[in-house]
């Protein structure tokens, strides 16, 4: 077949655009502009379906690295939530019902990383428990076929972000001492990393979901393995991103049975 056929062609572009729609859907955006955009659009929204806020951070009221607590080798979950008390550490301390510190067992083998709260979990202090958290438990309890109750289910950060948008670096700084503290507390033997910023923060880089997902990382020597938000398989609900997501947790599984 030479290079000119058209056929081959068509199927390439198809394929470059569509490696291109998922990337801006990665980025947030929710549709391709076909002008500049205009100042008064709306905020574009994340993988995990939250709003990326584009102005710049207001200076945070803490999250400076000295401040950070260091735990024991091994702390308890007591410890970590009793060192966060009734936090003030950020702004978002201002707009939250009640602190989202983390669910499920403290000897997990499994851990799963999201990104912060939003209104459900705010109003009932349990991650994962609204729309997005409704599917996450199908994943674990229909999919894996284990209790919810068996893994340890957390945030980066632990207070909702106003109308759900992506926690600012000042906040996911100041509470990651405490994502820390979880994670040494529970000492899982793997982590999911749901969606982008978890990802982002436990790889220590900025990633693209679609590139690092279904791939094993480390973080602190534990196994991350990346997979999409549960937010984001709402929004694309396609057979191909549930096959991909199942993969990632089966593989997941896998590793916290391995010798
Ligand atoms: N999205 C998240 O990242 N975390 C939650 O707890 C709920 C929705």
């Amino acid at each position: 077949m030479s290079a000119a056929d058209p056929r081959r062609e068509a199927r390439e572009l198809v394929a470059a655009a569509r490696a291109w729609l998922e990337e801006c859907a990665e980025d947030g955006l929710e549709s391709i502009p076909t002008t500049a955009p205009q100042p008064a659009e709306p905020a574009p929204v994340a993988d995990t379906g939250r709003e990326v806020l584009e102005t710049p951070p207001p200076p945070g009221q803490a999250g400076l690295l000295d401040e950070a607590p260091a735990w024991p080798a091994t702390p308890t979950l007591e410890e970590v939530r009793g060192t966060l008390g009734e936090c003030t550490r950020c702004g978002l301390c201002q707009g939250r019902t009640q602190i989202v510190f983390g669910d499920g067992n403290p000897e997990a083998d499994l851990m799963f990383v999201g990104e912060g709260p939003g209104e459900q979990e705010d109003r009932r202090g349990i991650p994962f428990c609204g729309r997005a958290g409704e599917l996450l438990t199908r994943m674990i309890e229909g999919g894996l076929e284990i209790p919810r109750s068996q893994v340890y289910i957390c945030n980066i950060v632990k207070c909702r972000p106003p109308r759900n948008r992506t926690p600012l670096p000042d906040e996911v700084s100041a509470c990651r001492p405490f994502l820390d503290g979880q994670i040494a507390a529970v000492r899982p033997r793997a982590i999911v990393a749901l969606g982008k910023p978890a990802t982002s923060l436990l790889l220590g880089r900025d990633v693209a979901i679609s590139r690092v997902r279904g791939q094993w990382h480390e973080y602190r020597g534990i196994p991350v393995m990346p997979t999409f938000h549960p937010a984001f398989i709402l929004r694309q609900y396609t057979q191909e991103n549930r096959r991909l997501v199942w993969q990632d947790l089966k593989a997941a599984l896998a590793r916290t049975r391995e010798g």
